[in-house]
């Protein structure tokens, strides 16, 4: 049997797994969802969550991948019986969270060539329109959208398709020091603006942005509970094996508690970082200019762009759109590889050699055809959306578009459902020991966290995903 080849070092391991958890969500997702929910209060909650419910999630993937050296459909069925099945749960997710990804990551590629195309004034740049005649334009022009966002499918495939060392470490290691420099570079530029101390302001001051109307009234308690666990889940890419297939190729010398704080706080910081460049320049040049989700991305923030004098706009323009796109494919790379390593292991063990390129490129075929759905919907500009298939006309309550549905399955059902199965197996059937051995298992290392691992996850962190998951149904079913 061949050998199978993991990370070449723990920083490229730690740069893959924070390229995963940073992604499309720290970046449209966490500035605006603690601005509305709080500020600093959100923040803390955020924080309470990441160490009882993201912590332990985790650092279980990373020691269930390391332990059992296997992707994670293998992982589940090697150490459970009950449980065998959840890997194929994770396996369902990549594909569902890939197929709008890619859609979404081909917008991005779109919108750094528009920028270019403003930098020298050519045919191909925002000719004289506003962010919002720009973006409606490209969603309607659904060969663009596609052709976009099957480039993304294959800069992804071929990443994966150069193996975890080769490709996936490369990638990252380069890729993620870079987008943080260009994420530095976009907050000089976005706080020095002038107005900018408001978008601060939205994000931190609990209250400011119920007293300044821009949100009309203050969430409950609960629900800010709720909005924070889905977020946490979501940005740091647990509860789909997509942890337990990185935690696979690691090397037993490595920290996994070291890595599963470090891969928290890199996470929570960008998100951070981001709310600093995206906030400060929305409230500072496009005051009226929707604040969260796409629009947030590729309307507010280019009407910021152009609202900058001379090249200069174009330049941040062209910088902030690369850094997305990193942002990612780092995390499409990694929802590829839980689909492509389980196949890859089983060649490997049958025998046949490893055939990674033929089974990266079945898989992203498979994606390719989910993507080329959501980008030809067009966030549901272009009328194909689920309840117009299936005759429901004008039944909008659950999701405006494929994207949303697809959403709605992977990070509202699957995600926390994963991470729930995933916990109640380690605390009920197998044993929060077997975390700690794998843990025990880098020589001279002691599980410092183990009491509290253990309580939270036979108690703790089942009840909140449970409390999650119950926010995260009824917030998309309205
Ligand atoms: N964490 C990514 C983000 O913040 C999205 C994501 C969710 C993800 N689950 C994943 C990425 C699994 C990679 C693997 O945008």
């Amino acid at each position: 049997m061949e050998e199978r080849k993991g990370f070449g070092s723990n920083f490229g391991f730690l740069m893959a797994a924070v390229g995963s958890a940073v992604g499309l969500g720290n970046i449209w997702g966490f500035p605006n969802k603690m601005g509305a929910s709080g500020g600093f209060t959100f923040l803390i909650i955020y924080l309470i969550l990441a160490v009882i419910c993201g912590f332990i999630v985790m650092l279980g993937e990373l020691a269930l991948g390391r332990k059992t050296g296997k992707g994670a459909v293998a992982a589940y069925h090697a150490i459970s019986k009950r449980f065998k099945w959840v890997g194929w749960l994770g396996v369902a997710s990549a594909f569902l969270i890939m197929s709008f990804y890619c859609a979404l990551g081909g917008y991005c590629i779109k919108y750094v060539v528009l920028n270019v195309g403003n930098l020298f004034g050519t045919g191909f740049g925002s000719n004289g329109m506003n962010g919002g005649d720009v973006f409606g334009a490209f969603l309607t022009n659904q060969s663009e959208g596609v052709i976009y966002g099957l480039i993304f499918v294959v800069l992804t495939m071929l990443i994966v398709m150069g193996g975890v060392s080769g490709g996936i470490e490369k990638f990252c290691g380069i890729g993620m020091p870079a987008l943080f420099v260009m994420l530095l570079i976009c907050i000089i530029r976005a706080c020095t603006l002038p107005g900018a101390v408001n978008g601060l302001k939205y994000m931190f001051v609990p209250g400011w942005a119920v007293a300044n109307g821009v949100i009309a009234e203050a969430p409950s308690i609960f629900e800010v509970i709720s909005t924070a666990g889905g977020q946490m889940f979501f940005s740091l890419s647990i509860g789909m094996g997509a942890m337990i297939t990185y935690g696979s190729y690691l090397d037993k010398k490595e920290h996994l508690e070291k890595n599963a704080v470090l891969i928290i706080v890199m996470d929570t910081l960008v998100a951070l970082m981001a709310g600093l460049c995206v906030m400060p320049a929305r409230f500072a040049l496009d005051p009226e200019g929707p604040i969260g989700g796409p629009k947030l991305l590729f309307i507010t923030m280019q009407n910021v762009f152009d609202s900058m004098d001379g090249a200069i706009g174009p330049i941040f323009g062209i910088i902030f759109y690369l850094l997305v796109v990193l942002a990612a494919v780092s995390s499409s790379i990694s929802l590829l590889e839980t689909v492509v390593a389980h196949f890859v292991d089983k060649a490997r063990e049958e025998g046949k050699g490893d055939r990674r390129k033929k089974y990266s490129l079945i898989a992203s075929i498979l994606i390719a055809l989910l993507c080329v759905l959501v980008c030809v919907d067009g966030l549901g500009s272009n009328g194909i959306a689920p309840w117009e298939l299936l005759k429901l006309d004008g039944y909008k309550g659950w999701s405006d578009c494929w994207l949303d549905f697809f959403d709605m399955i992977s990070e509202g059902v699957f995600m926390p459902l994963g991470g729930l199965l995933m916990t109640l197996m380690i605390g009920w059937e197998i044993g929060p020991e077997v975390v700690k051995n794998e843990c025990e298992a880098t020589e001279g290392h002691k599980m410092s966290s183990y009491p509290f691992f253990k309580v939270c996850c036979k108690y703790i962190t089942p009840l909140c995903m449970l409390l999650i998951l119950y926010g995260q149904l009824k917030s998309f079913f309205g």
